[in-house]
């Protein structure tokens, strides 16, 4: 909990009120409004416009919750870090929670940090650089495939690469035959996020509606491929079973024996030395599921939509596409890019950087106070949502002069050591920061440069860019891109 101040008293003119309590200004909704919250692209318009029109703290009330806005950084680090225990991730997740079940994104408490314990050590950098190879040759295999003035879905095409990626490096899976039918289910499943935001979400998933069935059925199909995978590796467990292999697999990578050297490998082997009897101490098939599932879904689609919009702001400027190739010639000299090659990709990084503070694949990061909480001279009431949205702080001026540009050679070390720490959040902080953040800088490099030094990729002219906020931030229509042949 954080430290209790005096409670200020409600103000006169204040338009929301609780007994004892004052909250921060907000904009007046219907009462339809309130009830039903209808996620689309104009709740980033809506989030944007309420943090210009009354400041750093806002509050409204949709889909019958308190909301606040946050966009002090300092306020954000104390939500995130420094008072963290007093929230836990809010109600978005119920849905999310259908479909990963309770893998590391959508546990909490004392289950969230057992699951982080034994998931960490997959991520630790030494292990992850071992990647960099799948992820340049990957890359490689899809530039090959483009030709020249085809018309391209850049969109589907990063994220059938960094599925593959995903499936390759953390499953040891060539999941590339699959991943259209892999894109288009989680496709199904992303686009039925809204029936959480909607009273009564539970009764909703049972009805016959087409959109529904949909995402039911790929939510299977997802099942299948995954417990499919388990499967080969453990032999011995029944599918979805919930039950675990009785056998301690420490160090075995499954009852095929061998350690893949992946992140499935670990995650069967794992044992949780803390937990007191045996069949506590590996995973569940249903475990290993929620957390294949969960690194599947919130490793590849973020990073995929990076790539996407890093893509067409390239496309929109000359210069910084110049610059790009003449970094990639000069650096690689011809050969695929390496992990030893991060460092001198500097400009490439950049790009990237720039490219997620424009459009932050994670646009908002949500968490639900479990107490009263102070914040500022106003205090949140038990079960408040706190919304901090990167897409808000990313275009602040007050952090980034002339925000809405994109102009990459503004991260010079001495602009980052000036930045407010939570300005800048593509990748959330505190406990629940992004576990797979070093692989995401990786792959975001290594990507843009393979496909940068053969490929000029162009926008289709009268392509509609148009941005869909759904979990993540997605282009509605996709981005059509011709790619043109590197002199
Ligand atoms: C550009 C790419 C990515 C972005 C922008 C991103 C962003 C985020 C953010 C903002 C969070 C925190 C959410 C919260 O606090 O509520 C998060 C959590 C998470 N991310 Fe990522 N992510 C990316 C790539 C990845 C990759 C590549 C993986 C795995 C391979 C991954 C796996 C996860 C997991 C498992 C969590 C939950 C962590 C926890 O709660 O302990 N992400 N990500």
């Amino acid at each position: 909990m954080p430290p209790s101040t005096a409670v200020p008293g409600p103000a006169p003119g204040t338009r929301h009120q609780a007994p004892g309590t004052r909250l921060p200004p907000g904009p007046r909704l219907s009462a339809l409004q309130r009830l039903v919250y209808w996620p689309g692209r104009n709740m980033l318009e809506f989030i944007r416009n309420n943090a210009r029109t009354y400041g750093d703290l806002v509050t409204y009330r949709l889909g019958g919750e308190l909301v606040f806005l946050v966009g002090d950084p300092n306020h954000i680090k104390d939500i995130l870090v420094t008072h963290n225990r007093n929230f836990t991730k809010s109600r978005g997740l119920e849905r999310t929670k259908r479909l990963l079940g309770n893998g590391l994104l959508t546990s909490e408490g004392a289950t969230h940090l057992r699951q982080r314990r034994l998931m960490q050590p997959a991520f630790h950098r030494e292990r992850i650089a071992g990647y960099g190879r799948t992820m340049a040759e990957y890359a490689e295999r899809t530039r090959t495939r483009w030709s020249a003035g085809a018309t391209l879905d850049v969109a589907q095409e990063m994220m059938r690469l960094t599925l593959s990626i995903a499936g390759k490096t953390l499953f040891d899976v060539d999941i590339e035959r699959q991943a259209a039918e892999v894109g288009r289910a989680m496709n199904d499943v992303m686009e039925s996020f809204w029936t959480s935001m909607l009273p009564f979400p539970d009764l909703l998933e049972r009805m016959p509606i087409p959109r529904l069935r949909r995402a039911r059925a790929a939510r299977g199909q997802l099942d299948a491929i995954i417990y499919g995978m388990i499967a080969e590796r453990r032999p011995a467990s029944a599918e979805g079973s919930g039950v675990a292999s009785p056998k301690p697999l420490r160090g075995e990578g499954g009852a095929s024996g061998r350690d893949h050297g992946d992140l499935l490998s670990m995650l069967l082997s794992a044992q949780d030395d803390e937990a007191g009897d045996d069949a506590g101490r590996v995973m569940t098939d249903k475990q290993v599921r929620d957390e294949a599932m969960t690194i599947l879904l919130a490793g590849h689609e973020t990073t995929a939509n990076a790539l996407t919009w890093t893509w067409y702001l390239i496309s929109q400027s000359p210069e910084v596409e110049a610059r790009l190739h003449e970094e990639v010639d000069r650096v690689l000299q011809g050969r695929l890019p390496a992990v030893a090659d991060l460092p001198a990709l500097s400009f490439v990084e950049k790009i990237v950087t720039e490219a997620m503070r424009l459009y932050p694949p994670a646009w908002i990061v949500g968490r639900r106070a479990i107490d009263e909480y102070p914040i500022g001279e106003y205090v949140a009431p038990p079960r408040a949502i706190m919304i901090m949205s990167p897409w808000i702080l990313h275009r602040d001026a007050r952090y980034f002069p002339d925000p809405d540009r994109f102009h990459p050679d503004r991260w010079t070390p001495e602009f980052k050591a000036t930045l407010p720490q939570f300005a800048y959040f593509p990748f959330g902080g505190g406990p629940r920061r992004c576990i797979g953040e070093s692989f995401a800088w990786m792959e975001l490099v290594l990507v843009v440069a393979t496909i940068a030094q053969q490929w000029t990729l162009g926008l289709v002219p009268g392509h509609p860019v148009e941005l869909q906020p759904v979990v993540t931030l997605r282009t509605k229509h996709g981005m059509k891109m011709t790619p043109a042949r590197r002199g």
